[in-house]
């Protein structure tokens, strides 16, 4: 198997800021409710007509410019997520289009906020392979188009973004380590979309009982969170041989500030090692953790050699964990 880094690193983020303030207006809730349950002060949502690939996009583009790759050059698209722009075709055909990239071969994966996690596994194991020589792993979603703006649990939490990382054998590119994925099916019910696929296809009656929104189980949610990435860091950690004080940067998915903050209490990681910015962002499923990652190097914050945690979790349930040297 050959050896796959990160070439480049791209997001971004609708223009549009909807502030704790505006919520107020439209549930019953306050800002410092929000503030202190979440640590979420605002969150980008899409104009009327943008879609998950317009957002893909745009950060694809800025992850191929990062990686002085062309969009021809590209051999391959994976697009994590769980709001496609339509059932068919696939978001990464309508991203391949937006790029300009007609080499590329593609396909969506579906893992709910895991799901960068596990495209990213997915693409470094066929670059590694020799399947394809580079890879686009996009994690895109427009979560404000399945939010229920009447449900105040929900509807303070999420935001929409995308963000990219390009793959690659290039030996500048540092190295991809290890990932661990899995799922729990027998807790699918936590968090779902019900309505408009094959079980309850769109009709009067489903949109009637706002089905095609998300609902989740928040409580539950919460404590499975907290309970996996302290499974995940502690895992990947040991079977690398590493102790939790190697790592040098974690980049969790982005729920609630609160799931960040007692997982790395209970693994005693201090808040300088864990990048946060659920707070201008709120939860962005599948963009969360590129976003983040994004934001950290372009302010000059990963150095060559850095060891680097990924770390997922999310409806299904499902989980992820990716480990790389910068
Ligand atoms: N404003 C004011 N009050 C609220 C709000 C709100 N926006 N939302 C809930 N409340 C109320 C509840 O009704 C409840 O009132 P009650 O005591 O009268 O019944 C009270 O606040 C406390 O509710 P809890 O559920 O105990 O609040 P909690 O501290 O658990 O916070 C939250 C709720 C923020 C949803 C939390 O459980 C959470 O973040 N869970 C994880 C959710 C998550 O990450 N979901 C996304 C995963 S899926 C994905 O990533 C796409």
């Amino acid at each position: 198997m050959r050896t796959v880094g990160i070439l480049g690193s791209g997001s971004y983020v609708p223009a549009r800021v909807l502030r704790n303030a505006e919520l107020e207006g439209m549930v019953d809730t306050t800002d410092a409710w929000i503030v202190a349950r979440t640590g979420i002060r605002e969150r980008h949502i899409v104009a009327p007509g943008q879609a998950t690939s317009d957002l893909a996009v745009l950060a694809g583009r800025r992850a191929l410019e990062q990686a002085r790759l062309e969009p021809d050059d590209l051999e391959l698209i994976l697009v994590a997520t769980a709001t496609p722009d339509e059932i068919s075709p696939a978001t990464s055909c309508r991203v391949q289009r937006g790029l300009g990239a007609g080499r590329a071969a593609g396909f969506d994966v579906n893992a709910a906020c895991s799901g960068f996690v596990h495209a990213l596994m997915t693409g470094d194991h066929l670059v590694a392979a020799g399947a394809f020589e580079n890879a686009l792993i996009l994690g895109a979603d427009t979560l404000s188009s399945i939010t229920d703006y009447q449900d105040r649990e929900s509807c303070v939490l999420f935001g929409d973004g995308a963000g990219a990382l390009v793959i690659g054998t290039r030996a500048d590119g540092g190295e991809i380590l290890d990932h661990i994925v899995g799922m729990d099916g027998s807790q699918a019910d936590l968090i779902t979309v019900s309505a408009g696929g094959s079980r309850q296809p769109a009709c009067h009656e489903t949109i009637d009982r706002r089905a095609h929104f998300l609902h989740m189980q928040g409580r539950k949610v919460f404590r499975f969170a907290v309970t996996k990435i302290c499974e995940l860091v502690r895992e990947m950690t040991s079977r690398n041989g590493l102790s939790l004080d190697d790592v040098d940067l974690v980049v969790p998915h982005q729920a609630n500030r609160r799931i960040l903050e007692a997982a790395t209490r209970a693994l005693e990681i201090g808040p300088e090692r864990v990048l946060v910015n659920v707070d201008r962002f709120g939860n962005t499923s599948n963009a969360s953790i590129p976003l983040a990652l994004d934001e950290a190097v372009r302010r000059g914050q990963l150095e060559p050699g850095m060891l680097v945690l990924l770390v997922a979790f999310g409806g299904g349930v499902t989980w992820g964990a990716t480990l790389l040297r910068w």
